[in-house]
């Protein structure tokens, strides 16, 4: 399917209704994801970006119907990872000499995945290649969220190509923003946000204000995933920037594990005590072997502060907490505070271990955490309970 955006720009991608995961198995998609590619057609015809590999023969032959492949004068490849770069294989077979302009990032990434030496033209920030009426200019932005990352502007129609940020994976036949559910877009914003960029707040930070320092007009933001940004535009760029800044909403979350629903019982007992501290705050409970790993990372994302519980088990803590404790110290949180607890029988090892994880995962461990023994009596789950208020008053400091 070609869907125009404007006289000179189509959407010419992929979308994936199936999808499941993405990264393997490392987050996933409950609504599905997209490859957007887009075809520039002016005196010089340049495409954008591919698709991912199922999608390769199916992304050449709709190509096929909109252009003769050998009137591409360029291809540009923003971004390397194969979920935008792998029809290129294919590609090029039929049309081996085009250019592919990327950076020198760029160059080392696609040739180590294929292999292949293409003619590479390596660009920096700021140049520009004509494309007859109007110019690409180019912006490199590198860890947004690969080292060959980069953003192209497209003059006259002022699209921003900006390849993976400003992204979802949400898949709709809809294509733009202003089409589809917001709750659904903004969720789905703050997931990949929070899942995927992240451990890189200060460069996004740095890099939008240093796009927005360029001063160019931006009709439409054109990311490789998800929506199209035309109306309002520049709200996702705003709205990163927040994401980028120590960003919290009213919320305490809760991580546990549980065995014998010890555990359990402390993790409610903490809520009722959080909610009874009736300041508002937003509490939020997960069990970390039921739940999705991906969409307990955004709630700790919009948190002020987790409790994080686990059981002793083999003088250790259990499986799906350390799991998810390991994506949350690669994730670099800042600015939230956080302490731990959990049952046990004789050894009492789990909370000592989960307070480490959290230091050593930047939070700030606001005390020595809370062991209970065996299944709770009264005595423990008041201390639940007086652990959930604090952690409440503390969030308000
Ligand atoms: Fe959508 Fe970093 O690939």
């Amino acid at each position: 399917m070609t869907i125009k955006i404007t006289d000179t720009v189509s959407w010419v991608g992929k979308v994936d209704w199936e999808i499941k995961t993405f990264h393997g198995e490392e987050y996933s998609t409950h609504k599905g994801s997209s490859y957007n590619s887009y075809l520039i057609q002016d005196e010089k015809n340049v495409l954008i970006d591919t698709v991912w590999k199922p999608f390769n023969q199916e992304f050449i032959a709709q190509l096929q119907e909109t252009i003769d492949l050998n009137k591409i004068d360029y291809i540009v490849a923003n971004h390397a990872e194969p979920d935008h770069s792998s029809a290129l294989p294919e590609l090029m077979k039929i049309i081996p000499d085009t250019p592919i302009i990327c950076t020198a990032n760029g160059v080392k990434s696609l040739r180590g995945l294929y292999h292949q030496d293409w003619n590479f033209k390596i660009v920096k920030t700021g140049d520009k290649v004509s494309v007859g009426s109007k110019e690409l200019i180019f912006v490199e932005a590198p860890m947004l969220h690969w080292p060959d990352s980069m953003f192209t502007y497209l003059t006259g129609d002022s699209i921003l190509f900006s390849n993976d940020a400003f992204g979802q994976h949400y898949a709709t036949e809809l294509l733009y923003n202003d089409l589809v559910n917001q709750a659904e877009l903004q969720y789905e914003c703050l997931k990949y946000y929070a899942n995927i960029l992240n451990p890189f707040n200060r460069l996004v930070d740095k890099k939008i204000k240093e796009v927005v320092g360029l001063g160019l007009p931006v009709s439409y933001i054109c990311p490789s995933h998800g929506v199209i940004w035309r109306d309002n535009p520049l709200q996702i760029v705003q709205q990163y920037q927040e994401w980028a800044n120590n960003y919290q909403e009213n919320q305490i979350t809760i991580l546990y594990d549980t065995m014998w629903d010890s555990t359990k019982k402390m993790a409610h007992a903490i809520a009722q005590g959080i909610i009874a501290a009736d300041i508002g705050i937003t509490v939020k409970l997960y069990n970390t072997a039921q739940r999705d790993k991906n969409d307990i990372i955004t709630e700790v994302f919009k948190s002020r502060a987790i409790l994080v519980g686990s059981p002793t088990v083999n003088k250790g803590i259990l499986s799906s907490v350390a799991g998810i404790m390991e994506e949350i110290k690669g994730l670099a949180f800042t600015n939230k505070k956080a302490v731990a607890f959990g049952s046990y029988g004789w050894g009492g090892e789990s909370v000592k271990i989960i307070s480490k994880l959290l230091e050593e995962s930047g939070f700030e461990v606001v005390n020595e955490g809370l062991k209970g023994q065996w299944n709770p009596d009264e005595k423990i789950e008041a201390d639940c309970y007086n652990l959930g208020r604090q952690m409440a008053e503390a969030t308000t400091d």
